[in-house]
């Protein structure tokens, strides 16, 4: 069988190839684009992460495709109506860091109370002054978990250690974990009043859709500070912009965008313009930066430890081998 691992690094093929050893393996650091699917057509598995495109058109180009081993958590990038209609099974990795994303949450909390990212570009310009860089105390604060999944979860275990109380929201409220950790559930709208830090752990779905929007924020208490590590596509950027014109919002950290493809196609079309030198990344980032000040912008790096990767890896390639053993694991619907 020949199986395709998109968006890679050196280190990760080495692993996958050692566990799929009997089989051809390609690796590319691209992600799947409708730009270079034919150079790949004749895979039969593919592996990408969140960044490839997975929909129905890009899919039907591949002649013998008959799995797809997604080395995400979310699957909301694959056209999965697609999949079942044409008998394709898709796995994820359900469980890889859910303290990984967890700690990443706080590092974007902290970054913000602290202010951080405008501490440390003064200092690096020889300023040491400390005028306009007052920040604020988590502890005694609310915060709002919005959905207790496995890194909701987590969320609340390390809240507790800042001396927050604990709010949740979920439709599937888990009563044990809330008497052992502390956390009060209550609905949607009391999360919004009541909340002055929201974190958002839901998956990315129709149902989501822009969970966050004008209403939602008009509920929410003046000043409040939004971290979105889940999906982009939870929070309607044009509300959230509105949001932080307003004063709504005090300040946002997020590690994700909508449409993340796009953007990433945008920085590789100004890439083909410019000098490799130039760090393109880094004037994206400035340029989202110097129009939203009080945002703090990670490129859906949450994951991003050895250790979580590692974790991916394994369990992408255990995935890969049941299914050539035809005992599927970890399979999503
Ligand atoms: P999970 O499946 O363990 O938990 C999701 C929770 O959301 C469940 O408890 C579910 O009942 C709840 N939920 C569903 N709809 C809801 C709604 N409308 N309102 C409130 N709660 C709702 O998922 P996990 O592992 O905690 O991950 C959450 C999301 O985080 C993933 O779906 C993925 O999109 C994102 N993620 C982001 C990463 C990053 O690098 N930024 C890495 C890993 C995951």
């Amino acid at each position: 069988m020949k199986i395709v691992v998109f968006e890679t690094e050196k280190w990760e093929c080495d692993i996958l190839q050692k566990i799929c050893c009997d089989h051809e393996i390609v690796f590319t650091e691209e992600p799947l684009r409708r730009g270079n699917v034919h150079e790949f057509k004749d895979a039969d598995i593919i592996s990408p992460f969140v960044h490839s495109e997975l929909s129905g058109s890009v899919l039907e180009c591949f002649e013998t495709l008959s799995f797809i081993a997604t080395r995400s958590t979310g699957y909301d990038h694959i056209d999965m109506e697609f999949c079942s209609r044409n008998g394709i099974p898709v796995s994820n990795v359900p469980v890889y860091g859910d303290h990984t994303v967890a700690e990443h949450v706080f590092a974007l909390l902290l970054s913000i109370s602290h202010r951080i990212p405008e501490a440390v570009n003064r200092t690096r310009k020889g300023d040491f002054s400390q005028k306009g860089l007052q920040g604020f105390d988590l502890q005694n604060k609310t915060l709002g978990v919005v959905g207790t999944g496995s890194i909701g979860k987590r969320v609340a275990r390390i809240a507790q250690g800042f001396g927050l109380n604990v709010i949740a929201y979920d439709p599937k409220p888990d009563a044990v974990f809330a008497a052992r950790y502390n956390v009060s559930y209550m609905d949607m709208d009391g999360l919004l009043q009541k909340s002055d830090i929201l974190t958002l752990h839901v998956p990315g779905s129709k149902a989501t859709n822009h969970l966050l929007s004008d209403r939602e924020f008009s509920c929410m208490k003046d000043g409040v500070v939004l971290i979105n590590t889940a999906r982009g596509s939870i929070v309607d950027t044009q509300a959230l912009l509105r949001a932080l014109a307003d004063g709504k919002v005090a300040a946002a950290g997020l590690d994700v965008l909508p449409d993340e493809p796009s953007i990433r196609e945008e920085a590789e079309l100004i890439r083909s313009f410019f000098d490799k030198k130039h760090d393109l990344e880094t004037l994206f980032s400035n340029h989202v930066l110097l129009h939203m000040r009080n945002v703090i912008i990670t490129p859906h790096s949450a994951f991003n430890t050895k250790e979580a990767v590692e974790r991916i890896i394994y369990t992408t390639g255990d995935n890969i081998i049941a299914f050539m053993n035809r005992s599927l694991k970890n399979v999503v619907s």
